[in-house]
């Protein structure tokens, strides 16, 4: 019988490519770039699983030269590149690896609260340029967290994950949840309130056609102008424009970006603005992380092939 083809859009750790070897043949995009819709739609020919990550765009066109194709393994938790519509028209199984980042994510959403509210990288540009002169007392106030409140808007796995951090800040926790279901001690309520009332807003929602654009002008404006705008989840829930608007006008005191709308270009005026912390997309970026959501993606994809259910399908 013939082996199932892979295809691999980048470079996964060796022992995971090794597991999928051992039954499969493997085409692997060695190049530093990622692949074109072109390049996608010529080598998914014939191939019966993709390994695709965040940043490929794996619309209709490359689904459908998929002639052969069964399953779309994704190794992230977002999955706004692929498609799903035309997976579905064509019976391509999409998975993603969910629950395996939920902490790393949570963390590096928790090193920007307190980078932007600590104004750690601030200080550290200042301490690099040589512009450091010594302890000042009334030097680079940052803001206290304890009996502040975190809004967490989107309270699935991350949002949960992020919100029990905050419970060790003595924070209290307000969230925007589309389930009813929340803790004893968070508070569920409309975004419009959690905006207003809030003094940290982390995003955790995924990008859909209802949460593009979801922080707009309107919204950064209903915000305290002492609260702090957190992004870890997808560039464009926020509004960048809005976004530079609010924060150069100080109508909030600060953000912290691991996403951007148009990546890897940041909004040139973020770049300039000192109140705003931003970090290259590295939510699940852990070594151990890494490594788990390749391993659950190469599961994935073994497991269609041999005829089983998926461990981790996209809904
Ligand atoms: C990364 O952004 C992910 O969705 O896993």
């Amino acid at each position: 019988m013939s082996r199932p083809a892979v295809l691999v859009t980048k470079r996964l750790p060796s022992a995971t490519l090794l597991a999928l070897e051992q039954s499969c043949d493997i085409d692997l995009n060695e190049g530093e770039a990622y692949l074109t819709n072109e390049q996608l739609i010529d080598r998914i020919r014939g191939k019966q699983g993709l390994i695709a990550l965040m940043p490929d765009a794996i619309d209709r066109t490359v689904i459908e030269a998929g002639d052969a194709l069964k399953v779309i393994a994704v190794v992230a938790v977002g999955y706004n590149n692929i498609d799903i519509a035309a997976a579905r028209d064509r019976g391509v199984i999409v998975t993603n690896t969910p629950d395996v980042l939920t902490e790393a994510t949570a963390d590096l959403t928790w090193a920007l609260i307190l980078n932007i509210t600590r104004r750690i990288s601030e200080g550290e540009r200042l301490v690099r340029a040589g512009r450091w002169q010594g302890f000042r007392f009334d030097f680079m106030l940052g803001t206290d967290l304890a009996g502040k409140q975190l809004g967490v808007v989107g309270y699935g796995r991350i949002g949960r994950a992020v919100a029990a951090r905050a419970r060790a800040f003595g924070m209290r926790i307000a969230c925007v949840s589309r389930s009813r279901t929340s803790g004893d001690d968070v508070e569920p309520m409309s975004l419009d309130r959690l905006l207003l009332t809030s003094d940290v807003v982390s995003l955790h929602v995924p990008l859909t056609p209802d949460t593009r654009h979801l922080i707009n002008q309107a919204a950064l404006a209903r915000m305290k102008r002492s609260a702090y705008l957190i992004n870890a989840a997808r560039g464009p829930v926020v509004d960048e424009p809005a976004l530079v608007w609010a924060l150069k006008n100080r109508i909030i005191s600060g953000a912290a970006l691991d996403v951007y709308e148009d990546e890897p270009k940041v909004h040139p005026e973020l770049l300039a603005l000192d109140n705003v912390v931003l970090s290259p997309h590295m939510g699940s970026s852990t070594t151990e992380t890494r490594t788990a959501m390749a391993d659950l993606a190469v599961r994935n994809v073994l497991a269609v092939l041999a005829g089983e259910s998926p461990l981790t399908p996209v809904r």
